[in-house]
């Protein structure tokens, strides 16, 4: 069950940080699961625990096949992949994103298409979608941010109507729902990540979700160096050899049976975080009714993992300044995203013309995370609310 695995990081101590953002979270059998592994001699990938893994994700979020990668941005390398995307066509995706959902696009020489976000949300905003569609459109990456859904079924009917594919980001979403369906199975294809920042965690981790069933044998080639060992491995070739272009996209035991702990504790892990993310709003509302800042929004269709939380403040000097003053007090609160459209590769890709996207622009200024970890006493929780409130006093 639920367990402390000790302090901060180092850094945070060295820092005079009390309260830091993030802490990775023990759930009590990653250990004896390792030694586990050890003893059973088979530490490559694929073995006890990674098939355990597979099959977890696949119940409890209903995408058909899931495969365990190194990290979030090799699944969405191999979705890129898997997409045969080149450099005739463009991708539809968020600005306000990690860079690994543009990365993955612009490798395979295609060209992304940043559009802007909801104000509510924080997700692609799908009434711009449309418009942002031309000749050379492949596919749609939305991102669901802070594990919150984006508008899946208008993008999939968008994408139906004009043949393109749905590649959903989902690395902040495992476990979240949208109309009672799980984050990543909706999408053809969808990353999640289990680097130490998420929910469910093995220090470096990722999958791959496969809901379109013509890009299993694909994906398994693509992940294993481009060969075909996974047919070799059961039984179906006498031989594997080189088929295609592929690379090392798979997981070692090691982390599949740390993972493994953490996932059998989803349910209590998501329990504990939405506990933390309701105290929040509860002790943060009254700042929001007095107009000085914005909760997060969870639509009615959407059930959230509560991934993070996050306020928005009226402008970047009030943020600024909410900011060091938590910094100030041991509090480490931090902005998000920097968008990628008007970043220097982003500029560079938009040949020094970057399209101009106001409401990620505004967000990404305005934005700050709170504290969030399944350790956070509710004394340090109080203490963040409560130096939030003084800043707003003063
Ligand atoms: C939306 C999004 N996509 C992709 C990634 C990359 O995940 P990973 O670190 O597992 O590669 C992140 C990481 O935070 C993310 O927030």
């Amino acid at each position: 069950m639920l367990k402390d695995p000790g302090s901060a990081s180092p850094t945070s101590a060295q820092s005079g940080i009390r309260i830091p953002l993030n802490k990775p979270f023990i759930a009590g059998n990653e250990l004896s699961y390792i030694r586990e592994a050890v003893e059973r001699g088979q530490l490559a990938a694929d073995g006890h625990f990674a098939r355990r893994c597979h099959e977890l994700l696949e119940a409890s979020t209903g995408a058909a096949r899931v495969l365990l990668t190194p990290s979030c941005t090799a699944a969405l390398e191999m979705a890129a992949m898997l997409c045969d995307l080149g450099p005739a066509d463009e991708v539809i995706l968020p600005s306000y994103t990690f860079v690994s959902t543009a990365s993955a696009i612009v490798r395979e020489g295609a060209t992304p298409i940043f559009v802007d976000i909801r104000e509510d949300t924080l997700n692609l905003d799908e009434t711009l979608i449309e418009a942002a569609i031309t000749p050379r459109t492949r596919a749609i990456f939305p991102v669901h941010y802070a594990g919150v859904a984006s508008e899946m079924d208008t993008i999939c009917r968008i994408a139906r109507e004009n043949d393109l594919l749905v590649v959903e980001d989902a690395a902040q979403a495992v476990g979240s729902r949208y109309k009672g369906r799980g984050l990543g199975s909706i999408g053809d294809l969808a990353a999640f990540s289990f680097h130490e920042t998420k929910n469910f965690i093995c220090g470096e981790g990722g999958a791959l979700c496969i809901n379109d069933s013509r890009f299993v044998a694909r994906a398994e080639i693509i992940r294993d160096k481009g060969t075909d060992r996974q047919r070799f491995f059961r039984g179906e070739t006498d031989r594997y050899t080189w088929q295609e272009l592929g690379s090392s996209y798979v997981a070692s035991e090691i982390c599949a049976a740390f993972l493994f702990a953490q996932l059998e504790e989803m349910e209590s892990i998501t329990e504990r975080r939405a506990e933390i993310a309701a105290y929040y709003s509860e002790h943060l509302s009254g700042l929001e009714r007095e107009g000085r800042l914005r909760l997060p929004c969870v639509p009615p269709d959407c059930e959230t993992n509560a991934h993070l939380y996050h306020l928005l403040l009226p402008d970047e000097a009030t943020r600024d300044g909410l900011m060091s003053h938590l910094r100030t007090h041991g509090i480490l609160a931090v902005f998000h995203y920097v968008p990628l459209h008007d970043s220097p590769m982003g500029t560079k890709l938009a040949g020094g013309r970057p399209a101009r996207l106001p409401v990620t622009e505004s967000v990404s200024r305005r934005l700050l995370r709170l504290p969030f970890y399944c350790q956070l006493e509710p004394l340090e929780q109080e203490e963040v609310v409560g130096r939030i409130r003084d800043f707003f006093e003063r």
